[in-house]
């Protein structure tokens, strides 16, 4: 589902370089679960921007769904983000002043769709994520947890076919924490979503079907 071949990323600002990833070979398989851990710094971040399109690799190739991605222009990488991957951030992410319903549709904006049909798919997926009663809620109004369910709820309303989340549970406590594994896992098992997770939790990354570890920009074993 997700193919990464020879990936190295470099940054430059006008006196360093930083090499990020080096060497990286990697296949996610649909409908798998893996994390992805490593101390700070290590790219992990880099290397789920790179599996979003969000960022180009400084040279390897990433293929999604079977094809390459670096002959796309612009718009059709957008399309291409916007309709088969879904992003779920540690800070949550979500825009204040929009209720939760109206941050869940953001996703459908960018297809054309008419706004009845958008409401009844942001009010299905804030079900399933167990807030159909706060539909009308602000995110200031909302834990901590609840707000990160409100981004699980805008990454699948679109039904992406792939989810990846860097560190989703950073902020919260280990119940709430938990919560959000279960829905990942429930992704994972009901829509056979493909779930990549950046995480420092060890306990939470045996739950997944395979661990990468990164050092220094380069996969360890
Ligand atoms: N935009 C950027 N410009 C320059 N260097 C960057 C940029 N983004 C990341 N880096 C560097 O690339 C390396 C990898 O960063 P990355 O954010 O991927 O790490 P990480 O593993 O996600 O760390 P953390 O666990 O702290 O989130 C770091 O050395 C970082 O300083
Ligand atoms: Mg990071």
């Amino acid at each position: 589902m997700i193919a990464l071949k020879g990936i190295e990323k470099v940054y430059r600002t006008d006196r360093i370089e930083t090499v990020a990833l080096s060497g990286i070979d990697l296949d996610v398989r649909e409908g798998e679960f893996i994390s992805i851990m490593g101390p700070s710094g290590c790219g992990k971040s880099t290397l789920l921007n790179l599996m979003g399109l969000l960022d180009a690799p400084s040279g390897g190739t990433v293929a999604i769904g079977g094809e390459r991605v670096a002959t796309y222009q612009d718009r059709a990488l957008a399309r291409l983000r916007n309709r088969e991957i879904g992003f779920v951030f540690q800070s949550y992410h979500l825009v204040a002043d929009l209720s939760i319903t109206d941050n869940v549709e953001i996703p459908l904006l960018y297809r054309r769709m008419p706004g009845s049909e958008r409401r009844t798919l942001a009010q299905a997926a804030l079900e399933r994520v167990g807030l159909g009663s706060r539909m009308h809620h602000f995110p200031s109004q909302l834990s901590g947890g609840q707000q990160q369910r409100v981004a699980i709820a805008r990454a699948i309303v679109g039904r992406p076919r792939i989810v990846l989340a860097d560190e989703p549970t950073g902020n919260l406590d280990s119940q709430m924490g938990n919560d959000i594994m279960a829905l990942l896992k429930d992704l994972q098992a009901r829509d056979r979503t493909t779930v990549v997770m950046v995480t420092h939790d060890a306990h939470q990354a045996e739950q997944t079907e395979r661990i990468v570890r990164l050092f220094d920009g380069r996969m360890v074993n």
